[in-house]
């Protein structure tokens, strides 16, 4: 029997183009391959940003598709339909690294007590984070409820943990204040909520940087002891040694943050550019930053506190995030490609709700009230 499949793909080099390209699986598979139909996968900034960066950063090479365009990952769950392979069983559910599409063919070597990796010939030279598959059966941290919030935040909260971790190495830069842009971004709040446990002790400040119509949202997250909408930058007090964490990527917000800051920039970290339109500009940037890679950071946590160490300490900071935010988070559902399309024009143009959390039902369509 044949299944019917298809993937949602971008066009690399105009983004705004998409299609969907239909594709058949045949239900035998090929000794070690199992088929994963996806059920749900988040979708955030950072989805955009995997294709504004697809190129650079070889995220079109987990899921190719047809020449000229590519697929953009997302994190999410899907169960298994067909398995050729003795140790994956149909029924079985995995989070994971997808494709925005209705099914996954993987390719297994070794099952573990909590997972797989995709051995696929195309994903071997990949990062292994990206390509790992945890059983949510034998996972207890995942039940319906928790499942969404893991696929929304789980992967932007390890960032921020990581530049906390590193902050906190380097004694915050012995600056007085830590000034974050995009604060409305859920990387952002992750990362304020953990800085602000250093804050008294370490007497920094967290200045949140956002566009004009998020201003009330990021005051009243609380996580910021002041907020600044990006059209009142010259309003800091750049007297201070400062740190920036960049998940904007605006060049005019950079260049009037070096500008204005000079020598007591001292750490100008780049972590994200959601404003993708606005890269670049006319005037050149007086200092580079440092680009923060976070499979670097999480190769020498590792090796510092050992693979389950690191994730011990992980699952710790990641509860008592989660306690603080689950209350105020709102999840918006999407159902079927065509509202994923819409959603996908939406974010990429810069039309977003920061109060709202997505999660993409791919297979689903919406039920009629
Ligand atoms: N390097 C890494 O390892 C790593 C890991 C995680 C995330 N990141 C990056 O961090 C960034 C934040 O991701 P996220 O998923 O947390 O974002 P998110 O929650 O979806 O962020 C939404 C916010 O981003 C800004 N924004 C979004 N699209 C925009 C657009 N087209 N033009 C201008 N502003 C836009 C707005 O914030 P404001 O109004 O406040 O500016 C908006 O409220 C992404 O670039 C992501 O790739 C990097």
């Amino acid at each position: 029997m044949a299944i019917n499949a298809f993937d949602f793909v971008v066009k690399i080099d105009d983004l705004q183009q998409t299609k969907l390209v239909e594709k058949v699986y045949s239900d035998e598979l090929s000794s070690n391959e199992v088929l994963l139909k996806i059920d749900k996968f988040s979708f955030t900034s950072n989805n955009i940003t995997y294709g504004v960066v697809g190129d650079k950063m070889n995220y079109w090479k987990f899921f190719p598709t047809e020449y000229g365009f590519g697929i953009i990952p997302a994190w999410g769950l899907a169960d298994v339909v067909i398995s050729n392979h003795p140790d994956v069983q149909v029924g079985q559910r995995f989070y994971g690294y997808y494709p925005m599409s209705s099914h996954l063919l993987v390719t297994i070597n070794y099952v573990s007590n909590n997972g797989f990796v995709d051995n696929s010939v195309h994903r071997q030279a990949l990062p292994l984070i990206y390509n790992f598959y945890t059983n949510t059966n034998l996972d207890p941290t995942f039940t319906p409820k928790t499942e969404n919030l893991i696929s929304i935040f789980r992967p932007l909260f390890v960032t921020s943990f990581l530049i906390d971790y590193h902050l906190s190495e380097q004694n915050f830069y012995k600056s007085s204040q830590i000034l974050i842009t995009s604060a409305s971004s859920k990387t952002a709040q992750a990362l304020a909520c953990l800085l602000a446990r250093h804050k008294k002790k370490n007497a920094f400040n967290l200045i949140g940087l956002t566009s004009k119509k998020n201003v009330k949202f990021v005051r009243e997250l609380g996580w910021y002891d002041q907020t600044i909408s990006y059209d009142s930058v010259a309003e800091l007090n750049y007297d201070e040694k400062s740190v920036v964490i960049d998940f904007a990527g605006n060049h005019n917000t950079q260049f009037q943050l070096q500008i204005l800051l000079s020598e007591n920039l001292v750490y100008n970290c780049l972590v994200g550019l959601v404003d993708w339109k606005n890269l670049k500009g006319e005037s050149s940037l007086p200092k580079k930053g440092e680009f923060f890679f976070a499979p670097a950071h999480v190769a020498k946590c590792q090796k510092e506190w050992g693979v389950s160490g690191f994730q011990q300490r992980i699952g710790i900071a990641w509860q008592q995030f989660m306690d603080a935010i689950h209350s105020t988070i709102s999840i918006k559902e999407y159902f079927g490609a065509q509202e994923l399309q819409k959603l996908y024009s939406d974010m990429l143009n810069g039309d977003i709700d920061p109060n709202n959390s997505n999660i993409v039902y791919i297979n689903k369509t919406r039920k009629r009230s």
